[in-house]
């Protein structure tokens, strides 16, 4: 079963529709980047270094939940290092020869970004090893009795790998990254910033800050989220014709969409529920949930889980997935 979700972190057509061409909603910059402050005083020290000795910057490897800003990160690297940044991703690349063309036209710093790099298959992570180590790619000429290996040697240029699931990557790749980083959810008051940022660039009346905080408070930590929570939330005041966004109307947009105060969707509440109804609160397994379900084990843990985990209504123990006593409380709620 898919169903479509306003909360999913995973990234949509809309997510980036009409935006205006000036302007976008995604910083370009460090300066103009807010959260994940960790990260930006690593990557500052490391391209601080790496352009004073004329270097391009340390293969990077960023994991976490999706929205969170890992291909954003990619894109300002490579601002900020005054070098071009080539976007694919691991289920795009189906053997070694679908990087040669990239890899072969970059230029000395260019960026190489591979979302979903847990993905990449075994052929063309073994292509992929001599390329960050040594800047050179090996590829095969002919085949049979006349098949030779070119080495083709590369600009160098910096990789950078996105993943949702670190845990899944051979420890030869990741052995591979010089700085590998963990994404975290983003505070509210990050998320707060970041939306008035984004009424900015809308060109939107100037909302009432209550409201940004009401949005913010119902985005799951993500800035993904909390971009497209605003834009349906600018679509319900258009069609009300209000002037600008209110609390009242950002809390009536929301609950239209299904969203609750915790930033729970329909998704999220069936999945509690089965815990709750079906397995008595658990411990039960994530396959069993997911068969309840029809949903693809992988989404649930990738795109519904984290959050739970994070707000604490779920936990992951040996046995399997757990209500905990907070999740336990809030049902009355989920019934609601
Ligand atoms: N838009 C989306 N994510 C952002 C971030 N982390 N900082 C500023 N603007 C953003």
């Amino acid at each position: 079963m898919s169903r479509e979700r306003i909360v999913s972190a995973n990234h949509q057509p809309e997510d980036t529709a009409g935006e205006p061409t000036g302007p976008t909603i995604r910083p370009k910059t460090l300066d103009d980047y807010i959260g994940q402050s960790q990260l930006q005083t690593r990557l500052r020290i490391a391209m601080t270094a790496a352009k004073s000795r004329q270097e391009p910057t340390e293969h990077l490897l960023l994991h976490g939940p999706p929205g969170l800003g890992k291909t954003t990160i990619a894109h300002i690297v490579a601002e900020e290092m005054g070098t071009k940044a080539y976007v694919t991703s691991g289920p795009a690349l189906t053997k070694g020869a679908d990087l040669v063309g990239t890899l072969t036209r970059m230029q000395p710093g260019d960026i190489l970004f591979i979302d979903e790099i847990h993905r990449l298959p075994a052929a063309v992570e073994e292509y992929v090893y001599p390329a960050m180590e040594d800047f050179k790619i090996d590829f095969t000429l002919d085949a049979g009795m006349h098949a030779r290996v070119v080495t083709y040697r590369l600009q160098p240029f910096t990789l950078i790998g996105a993943t949702t699931r670190a845990g899944l990557l051979t420890a030869a790749l990741r052995s591979r990254f010089g700085i590998a980083h963990r994404l975290d959810f983003y505070e509210p008051s990050e998320l707060e910033q970041i939306l008035a940022r984004a009424s900015e660039v809308l060109n939107l009346n100037p909302p009432d800050p209550a409201a940004l905080t009401l949005i913010a408070s119902r985005s799951r930590g993500t800035p993904r989220v909390a971009l497209r929570l605003l834009r349906r939330v600018r679509d319900f005041a258009q069609v009300h014709q209000a002037q600008c966004i209110t609390t009242e109307l950002a809390d009536e947009a929301l609950r239209l969409e299904g969203v609750d105060e915790q930033g729970l969707d329909d998704l999220d509440r069936a999945y509690l529920k089965v815990i709750r109804d079906v397995y008595d609160g658990g411990p039960a397994g994530l396959e069993a949930i997911a068969a309840t379900l029809g949903e693809d084990s992988g989404t649930l843990e990738d795109v519904v889980e984290p959050y739970l985990l994070q707000i604490g209504l779920l936990a992951r123990t040996r046995q399997g997935r757990q209500l905990t006593s907070g999740g336990q409380t809030s049902l009355p709620l989920l019934d609601a």
